[in-house]
């Protein structure tokens, strides 16, 4: 029968896989070599002195702060490394609170243990991002902060966001890691809070393979960023520091970005907005063709106009349909998976059981209260994540990539749904 599933022994309704899906990576061209090359003639790897710097970090970071909309912009090595830093620089750490939502990758909530504060965790709503109504419940007097999530491309609620940071008194960390080029009611996300982190790996918008930045709008913020990513050195060479501080010296860590690293991030900057508008282009040329298919559902999106459009992300009626769901569509060549194996960040056994690398312990419990992690903390959570798949979408699909994709949803929402 023509409709027989491939997971059955059928035909699937492609022969070859889609390609792979990595959006940024996926369009390295000419550009990106020759700035490498460029890096490489003048043997200065290293932002800061060599023998012919070509100021690449440099221009990267000023194009991308004027792109997002924000007065500084800070290259790193690392997403995890920008929210280390951007913490830091906001003078968090041990005996301070972060609230992160339940729905994040490992890294939000690791940079909180590392920074030495304690991770707290809000609910999401039905956009999979931070639920605004969750971030009163989860402050408390130890509460310094909340970092924001958009997740795989939907912008967080941030108007209702900041009214809520202000009124409890909570500085505010944008983790755009996954959602670089998304935005809110017209803004860049990252350009609201008190800095915004992004990051550069090569599963993001827009890669370098590894690699980071932070952006804030407060001199200060910056200027503290700046020192605790270069061993806490004051580099008046940079010529942002004038004067010193004596009272406001810190050890630093090294979190510097290579030359070129900066010469492949300023050359894939110039590609976002293609790289969005594709992706976009593509995920709504499909999500038209399977809306109102019977018990398949999508997240809320904050603002359709903002979505990145990096992942059409599905919603099953229940945690079995959608693993069936899944597998199906995979033996369809339409490659798909859970976010995050359907599961709550704080469920990752390090976190749950607080396990750190030295022997003292998660720094959680130094704010006074004792700090439980258990299940039902967050409870949308914990039953919308288990429903999810999640399809990435890749500038360079075409058309008829798209049009497989919906095929491959219809075929497996009428034997499965
Ligand atoms: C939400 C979020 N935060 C932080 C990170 C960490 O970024 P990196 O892998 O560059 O350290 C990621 C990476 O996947 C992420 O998805």
């Amino acid at each position: 029968m023509e409709d027989k599933l491939a997971i059955n022994g059928g035909k699937p309704v492609r022969e070859i896989p889609l390609p792979p899906p990595y959006a940024g990576a996926g369009m390295y061209g000419e550009e990106e070599k020759k700035a490498v090359l460029e890096v490489l003639d003048r043997k200065s790897p290293f932002r800061y002195y060599g023998p012919d710097v070509a100021g690449k970090v440099k221009a990267f970071e000023k194009s991308f702060a004027q792109k997002i909309g924000t007065r500084h912009a800070l290259g790193v090595t690392s997403g995890t490394a920008s929210l280390v830093v951007a913490l830091k620089a906001l003078g968090i750490g041990p005996g301070d609170k972060v609230i992160i939502p339940a729905n994040t990758f490992i890294a939000t909530a690791g940079a909180v243990v590392i920074a030495g504060a304690v991770p707290v965790f809000a609910d999401i709503d039905e956009s999979l991002n931070i639920d605004p109504g969750d971030i009163e419940r989860a402050a408390d007097k130890h509460t310094k902060a909340v970092i924001t999530v958009p997740i795989l491309g939907n912008p967080c609620e941030m108007d209702r966001i900041m009214k809520t940071a202000e009124k409890c008194n909570l500085l505010v960390i944008e983790d755009v890691a996954q959602s670089c080029g998304c935005k809110y009611k017209g803004r860049y996300a990252g350009s609201f809070g008190d800095a915004g982190c992004f990051s550069l790996q090569i599963n993001k918008i827009i890669t370098t393979g590894e690699g980071g930045i932070v952006v804030t709008g407060n001199d200060r913020f910056y200027e503290r960023a700046v020192r605790y990513h270069d061993h806490g050195m004051f580099r008046e060479k940079e010529g942002f520091l004038a004067t010193r501080d004596e009272d406001d010296i810190f050890v630093g860590q090294n979190y510097r970005m290579s030359e070129i690293t900066g010469a492949v991030a300023l050359e894939q900057l110039k590609k976002l907005d293609y790289i969005i508008d594709s992706m976009r282009r593509i995920k709504y040329r499909i999500k038209e063709q399977v809306k109102g298919i019977h018990g398949l559902g999508f997240r809320k999106i904050n603002d359709e106009a903002g979505d990145a459009g990096n992942v059409l992300l599905i919603m099953l009626p229940d945690k079995d349909s959608a693993a069936r769901f899944s597998n199906a569509l995979n033996a369809e060549n339409i490659s798909n998976s859970p976010l995050y194996g359907g599961r709550p960040v704080y469920m990752h056994p390090q976190i749950f059981n607080q396990k750190t690398a030295d022997k003292n312990g998660f720094s959680l419990n130094r704010s006074g209260d004792k700090t439980v992690y258990e299940m039902g903390m967050c409870p949308h959570t914990e039953e919308q994540l288990p429903k999810n798949i999640c399809i990435t979408i890749c500038p360079t699909f075409s058309e008829k990539d798209a049009d497989d994709i919906v095929r491959g949803i219809r075929k497996v929402a009428r034997q499965i749904l």
